[in-house]
């Protein structure tokens, strides 16, 4: 079966093909960074514009990669949410269209759903139940995956996302946008271990066992630099990233523990992460840790087909009256209910 998949919800225009959930054929990814760097983030009405100029081209060189005709698609599997709103939309209206021209089946994905569907593309594959950490721009959740369908979300952020600090740090030091991978880089040059000691909020909270909180670490980032304007940035930038991963490794590993899972799946642009994937990977305890690769962590069309195959076998398909939306009504802990 033949999955189309496109994905909008944010500044990713892509547009993936796969082959029965697994084989990807095509992954045409456009990041529309140069269009929002000089506002150091993502400018919404700007991020639709790009959207609507770009997606029929990215939909060609989709089709041409995969060496396919638009006729040998099976079904339109699109993101209608969570994400911001006119973005989804071009996505949702590209794929309606394309599903009554062709008269083949519409199919709406939850954008979290696919993230954590990136790790189905490894071999072996992840086993059910699992506990999952999305880790992203707009997300930060720790949960128990019972099924493709049925998620159960355990903790989250009671602030900013985890990449949004990423992001807020690299804009307040002045070193580019967006901050995830320039932090990234710069943490992975310094190999030194002398760096500066920042908070793990919420570490031993017991209220909040299994939440975490971003904005506290981002203000003693802010008050460090203050008050030593001439401090070798390489050494805080290394000490935040420390901090900001730690955290996410530590509470992800007592949940599974505690509810005595093996098997841990990470997604999301975070889990791109140089010392997150380390941090995890080389971690000595009996977990099995699951990452996808590089490409795949970011928003992509391919990971949106693949989950979309999933629910084309399980005949779970959309009408044209398919709406988006920015999020589901009830909280962050409601996010994963929809589909
Ligand atoms: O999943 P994603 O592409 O979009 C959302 O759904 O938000 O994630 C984007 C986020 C951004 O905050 C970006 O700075 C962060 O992922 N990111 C990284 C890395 N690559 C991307 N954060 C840390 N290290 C990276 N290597
Ligand atoms: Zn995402």
């Amino acid at each position: 079966m033949l999955i189309l998949g496109i994905e909008t919800s944010c500044d990713e225009t892509s547009i993936g093909i796969v082959e029965d959930g697994e084989k990807i054929l095509a992954n045409v990814i456009l990041t529309q960074t140069e269009y929002h760097k000089k506002f150091y983030g993502v400018v919404p009405e700007i991020a639709s514009r790009v959207h609507s100029k770009l997606i029929n081209k990215i939909f060609e060189k989709a089709l041409e990669d995969a060496k396919i005709s638009y006729k040998d698609l099976d079904a339109i599997a699109v993101v209608n949410q969570p994400g911001l709103v006119g973005s989804l939309m071009v996505g949702v209206s590209f794929a309606k269209s394309l599903s009554l021209i062709l008269n083949k089946p519409l199919i709406s994905v939850n954008h979290l759903y696919a993230h954590l569907y990136a790790n189905f593309f490894l071999n072996p594959k992840p086993q059910f139940p699992y506990i999952g950490l999305i880790v992203s721009g707009g997300h930060t959740l720790l949960l128990v995956a019972f099924s493709l369908f049925k998620y159960e979300i355990i903790g989250t952020t009671l602030d900013d996302a985890v990449g949004e600090s990423f992001d807020k740090i690299a804009k307040f030091l002045n070193l580019g946008y967006p901050g995830g991978h320039i932090i990234d880089k710069i943490a992975s040059d310094y190999k030194k271990n002398d760096y500066v000691i920042f908070p793990k909020a919420l570490l031993n909270d017991k209220k909040n066992i299994y939440n975490f909180s971003y904005s506290g670490l981002k203000t003693a980032v802010i008050n460090f630099v203050r008050k030593n304007p001439d401090y070798d940035i390489k050494k805080i930038v290394k000490g935040f990233q420390i901090s900001a991963i730690d955290i996410l490794y530590e509470k992800t590993i007592s949940l599974a523990k505690e509810k005595k899972i093996k098997n841990i799946c990470i997604a999301g642009g975070v889990a791109a992460n140089s010392y997150l994937r380390k941090k995890f990977l080389e971690s000595k305890n009996d977990f099995k840790i699951f990452i996808p690769e590089k490409i795949l962590c970011t928003d992509n069309g391919a990971i949106v087909a693949g989950y979309g195959y999933q629910k084309a076998k399980e005949k779970l398909f959309d009408d044209l009256k398919l709406e988006v939306f920015a999020r589901p009504k009830g909280g962050p802990k409601e996010y994963l209910k929809l589909s």
